[in-house]
């Protein structure tokens, strides 16, 4: 199953797009080139590739903040320049979830109904089925069963514009009668979610992360006891994806070694300010998900970087996460060791490292770096390895 993910657009009124901390995508902005608004350079991306390398994509994936400061100029324009992204990539259907920037947690823009603009827009919103839709809201998750992947989407926005909790809208949370709610689900489902692919869509991270920007409060509250929920024995294996922090990383959840794989999107279209303007960049993904004969979730990605003028391109590993990375399986780095000496006879590039021993493609890009890092100081024999842009391009066996 392929995933398109593009989290936290921030489309933004035009007299806004000149503030540091709005976005690079302006819908109504027709001042602006092609090239300098991501999500026409996305559409000219998906359309300059060739038929043979054509983008495609079972479903778009959106983690929420689709508007900046809950605008509702945008909200429309970017909701349908979404929908067409969808189209082009052939895609089954979008799938969204609400951000913290959807909802009027400030009532700046409405009187009283924080959430009354996204409630109303056409196709519905967070994905164009009236019934998952009405689930949505009224229950704060939805759950969609598909052939190949059970989908939760939760909204972690769902009390944001209460007056009567101070600082609500700065972080994320998921209430104990919706943990109720999704542990009764899951506890009916038990044996498709041991037989797909299970996804978990929402916009605030579950546990703090040491971004750039240090001291994290903005996670979800109640985020330990949903993950311990993901975390039953009985409910298969999880990938959540989030938005919310504008820096991307994989990585795994507290939990047992089958805890929830952990997928944090960058921003597609956000201004970048403060450090994370030098250390991450505007991304979108592809994400490539199946199910291990072991159970657990796998994946590999690509990841794409933007630049105001220099449209999309491959990612560069400095900025976060390399251009192709993997997720799922978790040995430790120094256990491939063996098998990869076996393989080695004297030389051998990463693909060719990877048909003979197939399941390295789902080591996440820390764990690669750790490999080869033992590959070069600790292996019996030792190794010369070559890395470019965050991934192993070849290993060489020494002769001692
Ligand atoms: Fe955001």
């Amino acid at each position: 199953m392929r995933l398109l993910v593009l989290s936290d657009l921030h489309a933004c009124a035009v007299a806004d797009y000149a503030l540091k901390d709005s976005s690079h995508y302006s819908p109504h902005n027709t001042a602006i080139s092609d090239l300098e608004c991501p999500i026409r350079s996305l559409l000219g991306f998906i359309d300059a590739r060739s038929k043979k390398d054509a983008m495609v994509a079972d479903y778009v994936i959106c983690p929420g903040d689709i508007i900046h400061q809950a605008q509702p100029e945008g909200l429309s324009k970017a909701w349908e320049d979404i929908h067409t992204i969808a189209r082009k990539v052939n895609a089954k259907t979008v799938i969204a979830t609400a951000g913290n920037h959807d909802v009027d947690s400030r009532h700046k823009h409405s009187d009283f109904d924080p959430k009354g603009e996204l409630q109303t827009i056409s196709p519905f919103f967070p994905l164009a089925d009236e019934t998952f839709s009405n689930e949505f809201w009224s229950r704060n998750l939805t759950i969609i069963q598909e052939s190949e992947a059970n989908i939760v989407v939760l909204n972690t926005c769902a009390y944001h514009g209460s007056s009567d909790v101070p600082d609500e809208q700065k972080h994320g949370r998921i209430s104990r009668h919706t943990l109720n709610y999704l542990d009764k689900r899951l506890s009916e489902m038990v044996n498709d979610l041991n037989n797909r692919v299970n996804i978990l869509l929402c916009h605030h991270h579950p546990q703090p992360v040491a971004t750039p920007n240090a001291n994290d409060f903005q996670d979800i509250k109640g985020g330990a006891d949903l993950l311990a929920i993901l975390n039953k024995p009985d409910y298969g294996s999880w990938l959540m994806i989030h938005g919310h922090i504008h820096y991307p990383y994989v990585e795994y959840a507290r939990g047992t070694t089958t805890s929830p794989i952990i997928f944090s999107a960058g921003s597609v279209a956000a201004k970048l300010y403060w450090d994370l303007g030098t250390t991450t960049r505007n991304q979108f993904y592809i994400l490539d998900i199946s199910r291990h004969p072991s159970g657990a979730v796998v994946g590999q990605g690509q990841a794409y970087i933007w630049g105001p003028g220099h449209g999309w391109k491959e990612a560069d590993a400095q900025y976060g996460i390399p251009p192709v990375f993997g997720f799922g399986i978790r040995n430790p780095p120094a256990s491939w060791i063996p098998q990869i000496s076996s393989a080695v006879s004297s030389f051998l590039s990463w693909d060719e490292l990877v048909t003979a021993i197939p399941d390295l493609k789902y080591v996440s890009y820390g764990d690669i770096a750790a490999l080869a890092h033992h590959l070069r100081r600790n292996g019996s024999p030792r190794f010369q390895v070559s890395e470019v842009n965050g991934s192993i391009t070849e290993i060489v066996k020494l002769v001692t």
